[in-house]
């Protein structure tokens, strides 16, 4: 039995759908322990491009099993959309291959108003959230009395009676906050949830029960990270991060597995830096450099189609990305985006208020006015899309890797020179 993991070590979109759907070959079960339909994957193969958000990448490939854990906040209209959107595509999907836990915690219409009402009235300090009502989910399943998880809907009564007094509730909150606020309707919602819970009943089950025969039986799982190790609620740049533990410390509390041990963790990296939202990020590139990669990159959110923000690779903070998560072994991806840069830059340390430093701050005031030292390396200036093993690369791009490896002190074991499966390198 193999247990392997992959987790991003950014800001989140590191191209991880590529390396899960490549591993998607020698594992049985793929499952997604974290987050919501906040993700955004772009997998390609036989010349087609799918968009995955909420449906862990192995939904894809014949014979895989998808789970969707406990840890995860469930829109219920975005799940059937998203399966209906792979379904009329010929990708067949039932309870067959997706598992979607009754522990989860579901999103309903007052979080995605409620998202919205707090990051207007963040103003200039607005998280830049996908919109999606994920951590206001997230709030109300720590909070409980205002929570509902997959398995309440098959309880109707108490449904309804619990979602009258939450709408009573949420009504006078967002009244208070935004004046121009509409009254929800619990008796509306009740009912469009109801007619859900018909359509996702086959999918819903026990995931974690299930999940400990599939251990017992010797399955080979996959943990598919969403986000990235920077945007962990713990762990990354608070505030401005997501809701969940989006590195690998969300695998065991969002899955319900704790007996395994993970035989491969997985960090992937972007060969440069994005970064979605608000926050600090000491590497962006404000000018036609940034622009560049951008473009090159097709660097517009996959979810919400928003321009990222670019930047060189920072080795301070992915650095420490991979120590939160406890990985093994690099994998990088679109190092081809930056193939014609006439040099190409890479944070080794920062400077903070005048003293050097390879410590990633924990305070986003220190982060933000973090300086980054850069170790300068001259562009290979070169197509390296049909590259297949190391040799086939220029010096300068090796060069790059070799760079990206020291300062993480961890080795690189595939390259991504390009967005299709056979664009790869193994090392
Ligand atoms: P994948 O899985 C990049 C960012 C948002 C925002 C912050 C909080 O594609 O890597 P949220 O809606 O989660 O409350 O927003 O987190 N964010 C992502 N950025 N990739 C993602 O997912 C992201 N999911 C959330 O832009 O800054
Ligand atoms: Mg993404």
């Amino acid at each position: 039995m193999t247990v392997t993991s992959v987790v991003g070590l950014q800001w989140g979109d590191e191209a991880k759908g590529k390396i899960v759907d490549i591993l998607t070959d020698s594992h049985q079960i793929v499952v997604r322990y974290q987050g919501g339909n906040n993700a955004g994957h772009t997998v390609k193969f036989d010349g087609q491009t799918y968009k995955l958000s909420l449906l862990p990448t192995g939904i894809l490939r014949p014979g895989v099993k998808a789970v969707i854990g406990n840890g995860l906040v469930v829109n219920p209209e975005a799940l059937l959309k998203e399966i209906k959107s792979l379904t009329d595509r010929g990708v067949p999907i039932s309870g067959e291959n997706l598992m979607v836990s009754d522990r989860a915690h579901v999103i309903l219409p007052y979080h995605i108003v409620e998202d919205a009402v707090y990051e207007k009235r963040r103003g200039a300090e607005a998280i830049g959230t996908t919109g999606r009502g994920i951590g206001t989910c997230y709030r109300d399943k720590a909070l409980r009395s205002h929570a509902v998880r997959i398995g309440d809907l098959y309880h109707p009564e108490s449904f309804r009676s619990r979602l009258t007094d939450i709408v009573a509730a949420k009504n006078l909150m967002l009244k208070a906050l935004d004046p121009e606020f509409v009254a929800l309707d619990a008796d509306a919602i009740f009912k469009s949830y109801i007619a859900y819970a018909e359509q996702i009943k086959p999918f819903v089950t026990d995931t974690t029960a299930w999940l400990h025969r599939a251990v017992k039986s010797g399955a080979n799982l996959l943990f598919e990270g969403a986000q990235g190790s920077l945007l962990d609620v713990d762990h990354g740049t608070f505030p401005y991060a997501t809701s969940s533990n989006s590195s690998s410390a969300g695998i065991h509390s969002g899955s319900g597995v704790t007996e395994l041990e993970i035989h491969r963790m997985i960090g992937v990296v972007k060969a440069y830096t994005t970064r979605v939202g608000g926050g600090p990020f000491p590497t962006e590139l404000h000018d036609a450099i940034g622009q560049h990669i951008r473009d090159v990159g097709h660097e517009y959110g996959t979810v919400t189609g928003r321009p990222r923000r670019c930047g060189w690779f920072d080795g301070v903070a992915t650095a420490y990305g991979a120590r939160v998560c406890g990985v093994d072994e690099i994998a990088v991806m679109l190092l081809d985006v930056l193939a014609q840069l006439d040099e190409v830059c890479i944070c080794e340390a920062y400077d903070i208020r005048g003293e050097r430093t390879t410590d990633f701050p924990s305070h986003v005031e220190d982060l933000a006015v973090a300086k980054p030292i850069f170790r300068r390396i001259p562009g290979w200036k070169q197509d390296i899309t049909g590259a297949r093993k190391l040799s086939d690369l220029p010096s300068g791009a090796r060069r790059y890797v070799d760079s990206i490896s020291e300062l993480m002190d961890l080795p690189v074991k595939f390259i991504s020179i390009g967005p299709d499966r056979e664009q790869s390198i193994l090392l």
